[in-house]
């Protein structure tokens, strides 16, 4: 595939958990490390894209070469302001593999810590806003939204079809509970036309995964 068909795609990448907080200690998150997002995003930049990663909280700080701008958010709140300054003035396709928490406490306390008193208490969580679904809706013409999907195995090709559509995005892949937070993934990518796409092994490294993923969609912008 020629570097040519992607040197002047913009692509935002989201990758990793978010953290809500409940005080100024404690937060609700995930498992997700990001690996796969910043595997794809070095990916796309070695091929000729700019890359802009919005990248979640986590310990390890990876290194990107120089066409990769980086940008940090904490809660699904700082995420979607994010989202909101680069989508979709500043992308052509988005690739959104953040682990969004789907749910937040709904009176965090903004400083010092609850204190222990024994026995139960209640933590109140409101919704958060389907980031991917709300930047679908803001696409233009021309412009491509893929999603995740994270499912137990049984449910996976089915659950995906269903975010696929309920999302209105143009492609989900498709992958099961453990890859979350481990060094592979068993993913398939699933167009909005009902094709699908399977990589060339079951189990591949994120790494690997991302080179095939970003052939793909390069594949899918020089079909238009
Ligand atoms: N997503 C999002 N905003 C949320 C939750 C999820 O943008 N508040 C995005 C994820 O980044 C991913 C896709 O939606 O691209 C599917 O995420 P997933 O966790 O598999 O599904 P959910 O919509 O969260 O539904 P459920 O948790 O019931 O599986």
């Amino acid at each position: 595939m020629s570097t040519n068909n992607l040197r002047f795609m913009r692509l935002l990448i989201t990758a990793g958990p978010t953290h809500e907080p409940i005080d100024a200690v404690r937060f609700l998150s995930n498992r997700s490390s990001g690996r796969l997002g910043v595997a794809l995003a070095n990916v796309a930049a070695r091929q000729g894209c700019e890359v802009t990663l919005l990248l979640g909280p986590g310990n390890c700080v990876p290194s990107f070469g120089p066409h990769v701008q980086v940008e940090r958010f904490v809660t699904t709140a700082e995420l979607e302001s994010l989202l909101a300054k680069h989508w979709p003035e500043r992308a052509d396709l988005l690739i959104m593999t953040a682990a969004v928490a789907d749910y937040r406490a709904a009176h965090p306390l903004p400083s010092g810590k609850i204190p222990r008193t024994g026995g139960r208490m209640m933590l109140e969580l409101e919704a958060t806003p389907d980031l991917v679904a709300n930047c679908a809706l803001r696409k233009l013409a021309g412009q491509r939204v893929i999603g995740f999907a994270l499912e137990s195995p049984e449910n996976l090709e089915r659950r995906a079809c269903e975010k696929l559509d309920k999302k209105g995005l143009d492609a989900v892949v498709a992958n099961p509970l453990e890859t979350m937070d481990s060094e592979t993934i068993r993913g398939m990518l699933i167009w909005a036309d009902g094709r699908r796409c399977n990589p060339p092994a079951t189990e591949m490294t994120k790494e690997d995964f991302a080179e095939w993923l970003v052939d793909q969609v390069i594949k899918r912008s020089s079909d238009k």
